[in-house]
Parts: structure tokens; C-alpha cells; sequence
């Protein structure tokens, strides 16, 4: 391979640096769940708490990455996991930024998630599992896509025709087809606000 000569700058603010300033550990939530499983309402509904008790946020997601930074890429499973592998690096920068960062995506490979995880420092990475039955999500349909999936109009649809890996040891565990909106609610901030508050 071409030796690329790159050689990384020190620069003179750091990220312990920033988080002083900032008064927050930056840190990256980690959404993970079926299409459908609720992790764009949980994750918008945190970053409206977090955001109320003045912290700065912000929300990585599948709308406002795969029309962008990923166009073009598909649901196969290596384009997935180059989704997941640019996604974690854009929160890697916002970390070191010093952003609380909550990323949305279906992210359904177990390999992929711990990809992320190991790109960043120990305690930086929280995962949560928005858990909900697959027949759950199919029934809500929020999008028309288990439909369309179904009748075989979108293929390789994680759930159907594609699989979803789910995590064994999530930091943070939700079951939105049994919880209330608001215990999920909850059950977030809590486990979450002594995480990222710097007295
Ligand atoms: S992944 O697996 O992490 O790369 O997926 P992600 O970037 O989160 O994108 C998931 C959203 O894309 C829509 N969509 C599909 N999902 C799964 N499988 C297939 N084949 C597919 N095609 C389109 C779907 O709306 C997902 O959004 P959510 O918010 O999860 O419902």
C-alpha cells in the first residue's frame, strides 16, 4: 500500500480541555432497535430533556445522515456497515468536540456496534436497546415499510428478510411495547444525567 505520510497535529486545546469549559463529559447514546421500535422519538424526547437542563446536544440520525454524509449508501450488509463505521467516526469528532451525541440508527450488527464502542474511550459509549417485538413494530407501520416489505417491494428489510443482532449487555434497556412513553422517558434521564454532569 502508498505510504500516505500523515502525521497527526497535537493540538494545544484538548478534549479534557473542552470539557471543562463545557461543564458536560461528552459522551455518545447509542440507539439501537427495529425500524419502528421507537428510537427517534426516545432519542428526540432525551435530547429535549438534555437540552432543557442546558446541555449541549446533539442528534446523529438516519434522515439527516443517509440523505447526506451517506447518500448513496444501500441496506446491504457492507454498505450498513460502512454506515455504521462513518457514523461512529462523526461521533468519535463530536466527542472530542465535547458534544453529548445520541445517534438513531437500526445499527443491527453486533460487530458494527462494537466497532463504535471501541473507537472511542472507556465509559464514552452507552448503549441502548429500544426493544420491541418484531409483530409490535409491524403493526405500528409507522412508514409503510413492513408492508411494503412484506409484499416483497423493499428487500433485505432488518426483520424480515435481513437480521437484527440484539445486544446482550446494553448499558441501558427500554421495552417500548411495555413501558409508558414517559417511564422510558425516565428510565433515561436518570441513567444518563449522572453519567454526563460535571459538578
Ligand atoms: S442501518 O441498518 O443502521 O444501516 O439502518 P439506518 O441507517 O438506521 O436506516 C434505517 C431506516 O431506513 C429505512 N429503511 C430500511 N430499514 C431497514 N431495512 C431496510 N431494507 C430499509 N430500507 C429503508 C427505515 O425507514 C429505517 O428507519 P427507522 O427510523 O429505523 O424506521
Amino acid at each position: 500500500m502508498e505510504k500516505l505520510n500523515i502525521i497527526p497535529h497535537d493540538h494545544k486545546v484538548n478534549k479534557e480541555d473542552r470539557q471543562r469549559h463545557k461543564k458536560q463529559k461528552p459522551v455518545v447514546i447509542w440507539f439501537t432497535g427495529l425500524s419502528g421500535s421507537g428510537k427517534s422519538t426516545l432519542a428526540n424526547m432525551l435530547e429535549q430533556g438534555l437540552y432543557e437542563y442546558g446541555f449541549h446536544t446533539y442528534i446523529l440520525d438516519g434522515d439527516n445522515v443517509r440523505m447526506g454524509l451517506n447518500k448513496g449508501l444501500t441496506f446491504s450488509e457492507e454498505d450498513r456497515k460502512e454506515n455504521i463505521r462513518r457514523i461512529s467516526e462523526v461521533a468519535k469528532l463530536m466527542v472530542d468536540a465535547g458534544l453529548v451525541v445520541i445517534t438513531a440508527f437500526i445499527s443491527p450488527f453486533k460487530k458494527d456496534r462494537a466497532m463504535a464502542r471501541e473507537l472511542l474511550e472507556e465509559g464514552e459509549f452507552i448503549e441502548v436497546f429500544v426493544d420491541c417485538p418484531l409483530e409490535v413494530c409491524e403493526q405500528r407501520d409507522v412508514k409503510g415499510l413492513y408492508r411494503k416489505a412484506r409484499a416483497g417491494e423493499i428487500t433485505k428489510f432488518t426483520g424480515i428478510d435481513s437480521p437484527f443482532e440484539a445486544p446482550e449487555n446494553p448499558e441501558i434497556h427500554i421495552k417500548t411495547a411495555e413501558q409508558s412513553l414517559e417511564s422510558s422517558i425516565n428510565q433515561l434521564i436518570d441513567l444518563v444525567l449522572p453519567i454526563i454532569q460535571i459538578k
